[in-house]
């Protein structure tokens, strides 16, 4: 289960990154362009939003299935001593999930916003901000 897990989170992430990336281009042309938001736009930052949602979901499963909730329970102070371990057991975790707050307040900001350039702006801010911030702790060694 847990192998199956992994293999999940880990190849669903290349969905999340390339719904994510095309969400942040549709809402930054939407807006360079000062396109009206359509309800296709909406589709395609709902997908992303989705797709993060999922992973997030997995990934927590995941930790709570692996060695790195117990090692936090355990010896905390071990665990941050070693990079790969606290990236894991802290770093990735965390910051992911900030992540997918922000991203979660941006379609949420944009369902109350009524202007068009308003909507694609708060699209294309949380969700950019979001990615770099999935990026900035992914376990590279590990991916790809
Ligand atoms: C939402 C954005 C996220 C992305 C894009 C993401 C992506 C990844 C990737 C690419 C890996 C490496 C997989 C591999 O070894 O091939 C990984 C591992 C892991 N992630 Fe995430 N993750 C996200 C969120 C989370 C969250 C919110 C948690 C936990 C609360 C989490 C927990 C884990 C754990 C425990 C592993 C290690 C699995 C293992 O190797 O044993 N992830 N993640
Ligand atoms: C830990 C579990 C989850 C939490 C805490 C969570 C939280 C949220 C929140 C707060 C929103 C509201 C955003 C808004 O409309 O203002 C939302 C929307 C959404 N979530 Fe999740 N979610 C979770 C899991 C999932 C999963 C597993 C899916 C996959 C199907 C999903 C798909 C969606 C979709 C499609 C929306 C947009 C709904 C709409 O069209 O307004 N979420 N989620």
């Amino acid at each position: 289960m847990y192998t199956g897990l992994t293999h999940f989170h880990s190849y669903w992430a290349y969905l999340a990154f390339l719904l994510l990336l095309v969400a942040i281009i549709n809402s930054l042309l939407g807006l360079t362009g000062r396109k009206e938001f359509k309800p296709k736009d909406r589709k395609i930052a709902v997908f992303a939003l989705a797709a993060v949602h999922i992973q997030a979901l997995i990934g927590l499963v995941l930790y709570v299935l692996s060695p790195y909730l117990r090692l936090m329970a355990g010896d905390p102070s071990a665990a941050m001593g070693v990079a790969s371990t606290r990236l894991l057991a802290l770093e990735h975790p965390l910051i992911n999930i900030i992540a997918v707050i922000l991203i979660t307040v941006g379609f949420s900001r944009h369902k109350k916003l009524a202007a068009s350039p308003a909507k694609f702006k708060s699209i294309a801010i949380f969700y950019l901000i979001g990615l770099v911030l999935i990026i900035s702790r992914i376990p590279w060694q590990n991916w790809l």
